[in-house]
């Protein structure tokens, strides 16, 4: 298949979350199976075009509802003859610090910014006069292309491709004031309510939701939870509506990246034989991130958005009883929200060498984090999938989870006692509260001092589990046939 995805973020070039590592993966896997992909990504300012990368010889039009806008476009490969990056160049929009906005704040004019983005994704594809099969949009960033090739490009060569928009987060919406119609050049007509007007404004991920041909959730447990409120985020009419189009599919894990025995970024390998390794990368991670320098006591790991979706400010306020209480250490990795950093900050300073903090992204550290720590914390309130959780388990560090979301459909409950194939990988709980938290801090805490036999087992169950693409690409190529089929081509 012909397989265009358009995407704001994407590892290694621009990555705010997982969703940048989700659509590299993909787009490799995809290609690694034959498909011809091509990903269309904004040129940010951190990104530098390199020697070998092509610019296209023309300027791109880009058609805005208020005069073309023109970029330049760099192209690369993506290390497979059929795969193939374009870099959209336009100064005014993208020569910037952030990807979406700066010190927590999204740029005011991130409505034309990902137009341009949108636009320029399918004005490459009348420029290449190359049609894809199938279009994989992801967010709100690029939810209006779905609404595009319905309206603007239905009746031109476009119109007969299908789209598929990937949800990874239903909390950012794209909502932008209601010039936005005009700015696109979308008609009039489709600024009602089962399209992209709500509550008088444009809400762009509620109009790729009515209009893609199919949708997708990142984990199978998200693409219930989101039909209801708070998971739905106020879209529970929309979602509903399109359920029976709606397909939840695990994200998978990039292996060749994500791996202890391999992983360039570790100051020791091992694997699941041999956990050898693994204490030297405790030992270096406690001196890196200063801890004090104790193999018996088990160490928590955090790596992490400081976002109110992942819970953290339930750890903040209780982490000083759980340093008071049990004999631990916290190793924690995240920015964001100034208060939780903050707080964090002040916690590190209250107990020096039992919680290191590293604040900002650190792609090393966090690596050292998922290898170097016993168990790996995650109590967030939603989640679409996470990651984390599937790498801390591949690095043999046990995840206390909330079930919700992806968390629930990867993270298997501990069993005490049990044998290894039913021991489970991690420690999960129910309510989003300080006290389940402190418990299940507490439960861990416990296994390890008291159950070390119950630890190895589940380190063992926890890193021989398969979150590989396989199955999941699979389903992408599945649900691309699916949608091309319902768009009769
Ligand atoms: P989300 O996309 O909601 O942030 P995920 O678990 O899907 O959550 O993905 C998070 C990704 O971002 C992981 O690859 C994680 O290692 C990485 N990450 C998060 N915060 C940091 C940080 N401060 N430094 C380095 N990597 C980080
Ligand atoms: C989003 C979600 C996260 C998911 C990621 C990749 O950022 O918050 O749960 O893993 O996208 O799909």
């Amino acid at each position: 298949m012909r397989i265009l995805m358009v995407s704001s973020e994407m590892t290694p070039f621009a990555k705010v979350g997982g969703l940048a590592d989700v659509v590299a993966a993909l787009s490799y896997e995809l290609a690694r199976k034959g498909h011809e992909v091509k990903v269309v990504l904004p040129l940010y300012g951190s990104i530098s075009p390199e020697r070998h990368w092509k610019a296209l010889p023309d300027p791109l039009l880009v058609p805005f509802g208020t005069g073309p806008q023109f970029g330049r476009v760099w192209e690369t490969t993506g290390g497979l003859p059929n795969l193939h990056f374009y870099f959209l160049e336009h100064n005014h929009y993208f020569q910037r610090a952030g990807v979406y906005g700066d010190a927590g704040e999204g740029y005011p004019d991130n409505d034309e910014r990902f137009l341009f983005l949108s636009k320029g994704g399918l004005a490459l594809c009348h420029y290449w006069q190359w049609y894809p099969e199938v279009i994989n949009v992801h967010d709100w960033p690029t939810a209006v292309i779905p609404v595009l090739l319905n309206t603007v490009e239905k009746q031109g060569p476009l119109g007969r491709a299908a789209s598929v928009l990937t949800i990874h987060n239903m909390e950012h919406q794209g909502y932008f004031p209601a010039s936005f119609m005009d700015l696109a050049g979308l008609p009039r007509e489709e600024f009602r309510g089962d399209s992209l007007e709500s509550y008088g404004q444009v809400n762009l991920l509620k109009g790729g939701l009515y209009h893609a041909t199919k949708l997708t959730t990142v984990s199978p447990q998200y693409s219930r939870e989101i039909l209801s409120p708070p998971e739905s985020c106020g879209l529970e009419t929309v979602l509903r509506f399109r359920s029976a189009d709606l397909i939840g599919v695990l994200n998978g894990v990039d292996t060749e990246t994500w791996n202890p025995a391999t992983d360039p970024l570790l100051p020791a390998k091992y694997d699941a034989d041999n956990l050898q390794g693994k204490k030297v990368c405790k030992r270096v991670l406690q001196e890196e991130i200063g801890l004090e320098v104790r193999p018996e006591v088990p160490v928590f790991g955090v790596v992490s958005r400081f976002a109110s979706q992942k819970g953290l400010d339930l750890l903040v306020n209780i982490l000083p009883w759980v340093l008071r209480e049990m004999d631990v250490q916290f190793a924690l990795l995240g920015s964001g929200d100034p208060r939780l950093e903050a707080g964090f900050r002040e916690v590190a300073r209250l107990f020096p060498g039992k919680v290191g903090l590293g604040v900002g992204y650190n792609n090393q550290l966090a690596h050292r984090i998922e290898a170097g720590s016993d168990f790996f914390v995650m109590p967030s309130r939603f989640e679409p999938c996470g990651l984390n959780q599937m790498y801390s388990m591949l690095y043999g560090s046990l995840p206390l989870v909330r079930d919700t979301g992806g968390l629930h459909d990867t993270v298997e409950q501990y069993r005490e006692g049990a044998g290894e194939a039913d021991i489970g990988t991690g420690f999960v709980f129910q309510e989003a509260s300080e006290n389940a938290l402190y418990y299940t801090i507490g439960w861990a805490c416990a296994t390890w001092y008291d159950r070390p036999d119950d630890i190895q087992k589940l380190i063992r169950r926890a890193m021989t589990r398969d979150f590989s693409w396989g199955p999941s690409v699979e389903r992408y190529e599945q649900i691309y046939q699916w949608a091309q089929a319902a768009r009769g081509g």
